[in-house]
């Protein structure tokens, strides 16, 4: 299968992309290819809320020439998307937050005047992240809010690894947080052969946003 990694660090080899190797060993290792896109090299503008993307059901649609439209095209080709991204401000970088809200619209064509399909819909969904907090205290409102954003957008949601960084002066990657990537990536492989449900959403659908 085809992963593609959208990775949200500035820090190429930080700690979210230390995170990421065992992810993507294991996942190799089990015969998926996985393609990887720094979203700090691209350019990439946050939505207008034109709603031009909404005018035409069949693609992007999104009147900006920047980077976007290779993201939404290898996003909708992939057959499981993960988001990595180190917690800034309680919830992702910037550069992911504009490919998340283009991508909301852009794939769901929620926003006309009649309600239309979202383009991506069951494509699943893994979110890898580091943070400075104890994950429960740091990553927790990114993963709340990813959720209902998959609700609303009808992806299945996999479930995240979350790291804690302790600091600058400390040496992020042990051998404990290795392994639980690699455990991690190994569910997301049961997840997709079918073997294991994905994780249960308890939010109610937050209807048009
Ligand atoms: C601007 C900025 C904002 C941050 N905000 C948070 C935060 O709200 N919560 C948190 O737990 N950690 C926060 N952190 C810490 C980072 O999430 C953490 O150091 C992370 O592991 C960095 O990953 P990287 O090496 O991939 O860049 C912040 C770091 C920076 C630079």
């Amino acid at each position: 299968m085809d992963v593609l990694i959208l990775m949200g660090s500035p820090r190429q080899a930080g700690n979210t992309a230390r995170s990421l190797e065992p992810v993507q060993e294991v996942l190799r290792a089990q015969g998926h290819r996985c393609r990887t896109v720094r979203l700090y090299e691209k350019e990439l503008r946050g939505c207008t809320a034109c709603r031009t993307c909404q005018k035409d059901w069949s693609v992007f649609g999104c009147p900006q020439h920047d980077d976007m439209q290779e993201i939404f095209d290898l996003v909708l080709s992939c057959d499981l998307l993960i988001l990595a991204t180190p917690i800034y401000s309680w919830y992702c970088t910037p550069p992911m937050k504009a490919v998340l809200d283009r991508l909301v619209y852009g794939m769901n064509k929620y926003y006309g005047g009649e309600k239309g399909p979202a383009l991506w819909a069951g494509k699943p969904v893994a979110l890898v992240s580091t943070c400075g907090y104890r994950p429960e205290k740091g990553a927790d409102l990114w993963e709340e809010g990813m959720r209902r954003y998959c609700k609303h957008s009808q992806l299945r949601y996999l479930g995240m690894l979350a790291e804690r960084h302790l600091g600058y002066d400390t040496v992020f990657m042990d051998w404990e947080k290795a392994e639980r990537a690699a455990h991690f990536a190994a569910g997301l492989c049961r997840k997709l052969d079918g073997g294991e449900p994905a994780a249960p959403s308890h939010i109610p659908d937050p209807g048009h946003i």
